[in-house]
């Protein structure tokens, strides 16, 4: 702040030489206005929550899609799932891998209340696998991105308080998916709340904690 308002004020001073003093005069008012404006904008955006932070929140168009939240790679990482199905073995050589990140402000409050408060926003993020590559000799390592599955906590907007969005690898936004596509499996097996906290190893012992694990939703096989 300090040295662009030393430069304005040298270069009034060039200024009163070159167009005289009433000219000057009026450039420095003109200046210490500029200056003032700048110092209270700055003064505003430090009291303010800064614009990223809105990323955090789920985001819609008008028509009620919801955005694709491209900044999750900055939220707070889970888990990953390998080559997991919930209908049958697949008996894949290249099985997908998923990856589990929740927005970093539910995050925190997950830790101190072990609850998902609103405006929660988990991604699962699903990427093919490969084995061979580079120095590789044994094991998978993730590849292309396949699509995010997106789980939303928002009781003002959805009656069922948590809402699925599906985007393919190349979909901006998206509108909810049907109660009985996504909704239901999660309302029926998921160990706290919607989340599937029993597949999360560092979530688990904090929901325990705070009692908010349904440890017979979570230990049930079907
Ligand atoms: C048959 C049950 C089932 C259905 C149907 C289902 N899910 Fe899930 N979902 C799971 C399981 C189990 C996990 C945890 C394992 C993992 O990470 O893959 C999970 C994890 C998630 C997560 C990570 C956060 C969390 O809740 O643990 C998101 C986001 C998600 N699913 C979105 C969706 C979307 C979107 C759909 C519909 C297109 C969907 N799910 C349908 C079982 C289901």
């Amino acid at each position: 702040m300090l040295a662009p308002s030393l430069k304005r004020v040298r270069a009034a001073n060039r200024s009163a030489m070159r167009f005289g003093l009433a000219a000057a005069t009026l450039y420095i008012l003109a200046v210490a206005t500029a200056v003032t404006a700048e110092h209270n904008t700055a003064a505003a955006q430090n009291t303010k929550p800064r614009a990223e932070a809105s990323q955090h929140t789920p985001q819609y168009t008008p028509d009620g899609q919801l955005v694709f939240p491209s900044n999750y790679r900055e939220w707070v990482y889970l888990s990953s799932g390998l080559g997991m199905t919930y209908t049958g073995p697949m008996g894949e050589d290249d099985p997908m891998f998923t990856n589990v990140f929740v927005t970093p402000e539910a995050y925190r409050a997950f830790t101190v209340t072990g609850k998902w408060p609103d405006k929660t926003v988990f991604v699962v993020e699903e990427r093919g696998s490969s084995r061979k590559g580079s120095i590789n000799k044994g094991g998978h390592y993730q590849s292309e991105f396949m699509g995010l599955g997106v789980e939303v906590k928002d009781e003002s907007r959805f009656p069922e308080k948590w809402a699925y969005f599906a985007f393919g690898p190349r979909s901006e936004s998206t509108k909810a998916r049907p109660k009985d596509k996504c909704w239901q499996c999660h309302e029926d097996h998921a160990a706290v709340e919607h989340s599937f906290v029993q597949f999360y190893p560092t979530l688990k012992p904090i929901a325990q904690k705070f009692g908010t694990y349904k440890t017979a939703v979570a230990e049930s096989q079907r």
